[in-house]
């Protein structure tokens, strides 16, 4: 019977859990072994009895824990003390942003950790359940926005009353992507007026569908790249399409920044000196933050205000929604394992595609291609 631990989450400000009662419940029916680290719960609200009535016992000692796993579910990454508890052969489940930790996936590797980094499962129809870059991003653009209305000195909704009319706050949202879209649904709810900018021409008529107003581009030959993501642009073509945005956000009261590039650093599209032609008193709101950010003025985990305009750079959205995320994280998790027990113990099929895709480490190799080459080019 395979053991499977879950710790309370080491990052500053993770209140994310995962696995919540319903799929341990399912991961006992499945004939594993459920450990949860006392108060790992704690910050989705869900307590440690919570846990014991779905088939788990709670442990205290957490690198005793470590040790005796065959299976680690976490949010997000382990931290090098953390790994270095871990058993060889482990199988360890997480968004683990390799990209932005190499060292540890070097050491994961080093270790022979079966790493499933849960940002590369391959976005295909089977594995949508398990899409958790899809959950995850889907509550970012919705967080996002209330963030930016909770701090605009304005009304979002078009408002006719006794003292007069107030003109609906207009929102930029930059990147349509799963975030982006839900920013847009969610700005429309309550009210605002609502144009995108993205350069993947699929992106126009989910915009319109949500009641959004495309803003058009001169033609690129295509935006896309591999897997349905964006490519890299050129900086000839970014400069053209701020010059373009830069009408659009001048009258603006609220941008949402969410437009990334796989592997690549976020493409910059407010720059300061499009901050300085904004409106006093409006906000921006950069997701983008983590991957450098699309504003040039946004600084990660900070609010910035320059010439009046406030930028937001949240780092960790989903996070501040720890009920829901959790809930989704831990169904996206519970369908990627599901498939590959057997007996209550691990099969991984490196033949199937969602397994091959998403294995960072296994055996000793790091076996994603983008990550691997980072890491050669980190000298590593
Ligand atoms: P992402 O987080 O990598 O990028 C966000 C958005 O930024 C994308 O829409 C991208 O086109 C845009 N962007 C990049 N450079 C830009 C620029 N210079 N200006 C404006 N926008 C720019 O993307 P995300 O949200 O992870 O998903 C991308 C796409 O992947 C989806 O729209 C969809 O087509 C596909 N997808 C497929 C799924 C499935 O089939 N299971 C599930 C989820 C996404």
């Amino acid at each position: 019977m395979a053991k499977v631990f879950v710790p309370k989450e080491s990052h500053v400000n993770e209140t994310r859990v995962a696995a919540t009662p319903e799929s341990t419940k399912k991961m006992v029916a499945a004939g594993l072994d459920v450990a949860v680290e006392t108060g790992a719960g704690a910050g989705a609200f869900i307590a440690d009895e919570r846990y014991t009535s779905a088939g788990a016992k709670i442990v205290d000692d957490r690198r005793a824990a470590f040790g005796e796993a065959d299976i680690v579910l976490t949010v997000g990454p382990l931290n090098l003390d953390e790994l270095e508890g871990v058993n060889a052969e482990c199988l360890l489940i997480g968004l683990l942003a390799p990209l932005q930790n190499l060292e540890l996936v070097q050491q994961l590797a080093n270790q022979k950790v079966s790493a499933v980094a849960m940002e590369l499962v391959p976005r295909i129809s089977r594995a949508q359940s398990m899409d958790a870059l899809s959950s995850q991003a889907s509550i970012a653009g919705y967080k996002a926005v209330l963030l930016a209305a909770a701090r605009l000195g304005k009304y979002f909704p078009l408002l006719m009353t006794a003292a007069g009319t107030i003109p609906p706050a207009k929102v930029v949202v930059m990147g349509a992507g799963v975030a982006g879209l839900q920013a847009v649904a969610t700005a429309k709810r309550l009210g605002a007026v609502v144009e995108v900018s993205d350069i993947r021409d699929v992106v126009k008529e989910q915009v319109e569908s949500l009641g959004g107003k495309f803003i058009e581009l001169p033609d690129l030959g295509g935006g896309e790249g591999e897997g349905g993501y964006a490519r890299e642009m050129t900086p000839e073509f970014l400069a053209e399409q701020r010059k373009i945005v830069t009408r659009h956000i001048q009258v603006a009261d609220v941008v949402i920044c969410t437009a990334l590039v796989p592997g690549k650093k976020a493409p910059t599209l407010v720059t300061e000196e499009m901050v300085a032609g904004m409106k006093p008193g409006s906000v921006i709101v950069d997701l983008a933050v983590g991957q450098g950010g699309n504003c040039a003025l946004s600084k990660p985990g900070e609010d910035v205000m320059a010439g009046g305009v406030l930028i937001l750079g949240p780092s960790n959205l989903p996070a501040e929604t720890p009920i829901d995320a959790s809930q989704l994280y831990a169904r996206n998790v519970w369908a990627l394992l599901a498939p590959m027990l057997n007996e209550g113990q691990v099969t991984l099929d490196l033949e199937d595609e969602v397994v091959d895709g998403a294995l960072l480490t296994h055996a000793g190799e790091v076996r994603n291609a983008m990550t691997r080459k980072a890491l050669e080019g980190d000298g590593a």
